[in-house]
């Protein structure tokens, strides 16, 4: 009888809930067609029509060492890499399948020098693995809601295994846990319809890969997809629950609590542009400052946020994508004091901004300027010990005088002395208590 450990749940999610901040790569064959990852199922796209980009597979300018150092510039503190997609084309050296990169012309193993670039640079690795794969025969395909052969009548008398295809699905995850040294994440991706929790013989499947990488953590896609959020959200946990809840292009209201108000990790994932895989046709990147305050967002309701690149068919990161990271990675080299570590506040949120709280301090990020000196709701006067400009530690003044006396309750401080805020995007003030 599985019993969820909560102390043990806590004690591995402590770097996840430190760092906060996580680059995601989805990258395969689908960069050729460059119309996003779901493309095959999308476009209804028979097996013979995608091969061919299976035979042309050559991203000459991949270079791990330089995403890894772009994402540590950015100041992510892990990365998940797809090894496996829909369409079950893996990025590593599986002995399971011909359907992989070392058979390609690029014939390298991706996988494997994604992890040896990014944790010399010193990130959390994790791998995304599909449970769907669109390629292997033994997986339902006629009248499954997305494969590409779901609605053609040639598919749909042909036998399949699907206990076959588990003991690929299984094999392969072992594979990846035996044969890449430390994972610190597995990312399954997703469950519909029938096809969770145990139809994919999930409690064997997480006690294999817990066997093999102790620390790990799991998403909880074993049970859901980016709609629900799975037993981990509830005070009894089954075995495969995951980790954390895996809100998809969106974040949740609030943060996630049990019923005995205890935080429940979670981590929303995120599109640079609208499509996860590249799309040569999106152009509709976020700015920096929108992914900087929705990061701020995330942390102070107690998430993270994991920000997703599409490399190219040549394997480049798209330059829209790397110009907003190294914006991202300014204004984190000067406030990320007010993301690493931090967390909720537990106080309302204040109508210019938001509140992270790590310990006795307090960051006030300030979205909005104000007339009349910023407010800072929430602290009283007399339980600071100071108050300072996160960005160049400077320390800032209180506002005090006939203005500010109507408002006793309300602690008013001034960052700058024009209409401007230091920082338009979001001017962190840490107020630390006594
Ligand atoms: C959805 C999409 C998949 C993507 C994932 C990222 O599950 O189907 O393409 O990899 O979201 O969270």
């Amino acid at each position: 009888m599985y019993t969820f450990d909560r102390a043990a749940y806590e004690e591995r999610m402590k770097w996840f809930v430190h760092d906060r901040f996580g680059m995601f790569i989805h990258w395969g064959l689908y960069a050729i067609p460059a119309r996003g990852e779901w493309v095959r199922s999308q476009e209804h796209m028979p097996e013979e029509q995608y091969r061919p980009f299976f035979e042309e597979f050559d991203p000459v300018d991949f270079d791990p060492k330089a995403w890894a150092k772009l994402a540590k510039q950015a100041g992510m503190k892990y990365a998940v890499l797809t090894s496996k997609h829909h369409d079950g084309f893996c990025l590593f050296d599986s002995a399971l399948t011909d359907w992989k990169v070392t058979n390609t012309p690029f014939g390298r193993d991706i996988v494997r020098e994604f992890l040896d670039a990014f944790r010399a640079e010193g990130l959390k690795v994790g791998l995304y693995y599909s449970l769907l794969d669109w390629h292997h025969p033994d997986y339902p395909a006629f009248g499954d809601q997305n494969h590409p052969e779901r609605d053609n009548p040639a598919f749909r008398d042909k036998p399949h295994d699907f206990a076959r295809y588990l003991d690929y699905l299984h094999g392969q995850v072992r594979e990846l846990c035996t044969n890449y040294g430390k994972l610190d994440i597995m990312w399954f991706d997703f469950s519909y319809g029938d096809l969770t929790g145990e139809a994919w013989r999930a409690s064997e499947l997480v006690r294999m890969v817990r066997s093999l990488q102790p620390g790990i953590i799991l998403d909880n896609r074993l049970e859901v997809s980016g709609s629900g959020f799975g037993s981990i959200a509830t005070d009894a946990p089954l075995e495969y629950s995951g980790d954390f809840v895996s809100p998809e292009q969106i974040i949740p209201q609030e943060g996630f609590r049990d019923s005995k108000g205890r935080n429940i990790c979670w981590e929303a994932c995120i599109t640079m542009n609208d499509n996860w895989g590249y799309t040569a046709l999106d152009k509709n990147f976020k700015p920096a400052a929108t992914i900087i305050r929705k990061l701020v967002e995330c942390v102070s309701k107690g998430g993270n946020l994991l920000l997703n690149v599409g490399p190219d068919a040549r394997g480049n990161i798209p330059p829209e994508s790397v110009e907003i990271l190294r914006t991202i990675g300014a204004w984190m080299h000067r406030n990320g004091a007010s993301v690493y570590g931090c967390g909720g506040a537990g106080m309302p949120k204040p109508e210019n901004g938001r509140i992270t709280r790590c310990g006795k301090t307090l960051y006030y990020h300030i979205l909005e300027n104000s007339i009349g000196g910023i407010p800072l709701q929430g602290v009283a006067a007399d339980e600071i010990e100071s108050i300072r400009l996160v960005a160049d530690g400077s320390e800032v003044m209180q506002l005090k005088g006939w203005i500010w006396d109507n408002y006793p309750d309300v602690v008013f401080v001034q960052a700058s002395r024009t209409a401007r805020l230091p920082d338009e995007t979001d001017t962190v003030i840490a107020v630390t208590l006594k």
